[in-house]
């Protein structure tokens, strides 16, 4: 199957976020760099943590991150920024997936206020034991493999 981290854009149409709903949260004071915009630790630990919850939900249990790929931040993120994080199941595998995420930001606190996409990369997750060691992925996820990429996710398939 090709990898759907790979796939191209290609179309003109203005972009709109992929995926579910993740996490929805604002950025704080505490957040900024020494310039004074949102450091880019924090937009990837929100990214991160996005890709977990979803993985802990279709692992049935722990997870740890095991790769990130390239990240690119596209546009700045401000203080107080309403920020979202999106996400999709892309790979399916023996002990782990992965998860492409976007982050985007909404500058203002007008509901007519732009969305901008910031950032977007895949995550690995691994899923392991209480002794941290790799564990094979729960049945109804491999099982249902070819659907829930297709969907991206589907809890009523787990
Ligand atoms: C993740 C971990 C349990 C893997 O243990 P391991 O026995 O060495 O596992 P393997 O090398 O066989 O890899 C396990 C899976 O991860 C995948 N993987 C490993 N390295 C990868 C990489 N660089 N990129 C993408 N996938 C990777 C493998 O392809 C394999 O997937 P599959 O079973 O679905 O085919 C171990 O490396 C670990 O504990 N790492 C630390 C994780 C951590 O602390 N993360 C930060 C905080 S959450």
């Amino acid at each position: 199957m090709a990898d759907l981290c790979n796939q191209a854009a290609g179309s003109a149409a203005p972009e709109t976020p992929a995926g579910i709903l993740m996490l929805r949260t604002m950025s704080m004071p505490a957040d900024a760099n020494p310039n004074g915009d949102v450091f880019g630790g924090w937009i990837m630990s929100q990214m991160d943590a996005g890709g977990a919850m979803m993985a802990y939900e279709m692992c049935q249990g722990k997870v740890v991150t095991v790769a990130v790929d390239e990240i690119v931040f596209r546009n700045p993120v401000k203080v107080g920024d309403v920020v979202c994080v999106y996400a999709r199941c892309v790979h399916i595998g023996n002990t782990s997936l992965k998860v492409r995420l976007q982050f985007w930001t909404k500058r203002g606190i007008s509901a007519r206020s732009t969305r901008v996409k910031v950032a977007e990369s895949c995550f690995t997750y691994v899923a392991v034991d209480d002794a941290g060691k790799k564990r094979p992925l729960p049945l109804s996820l491999t099982e249902h493999r070819e659907e829930i990429l297709r969907l991206g996710y589907s809890a009523d398939l787990l």
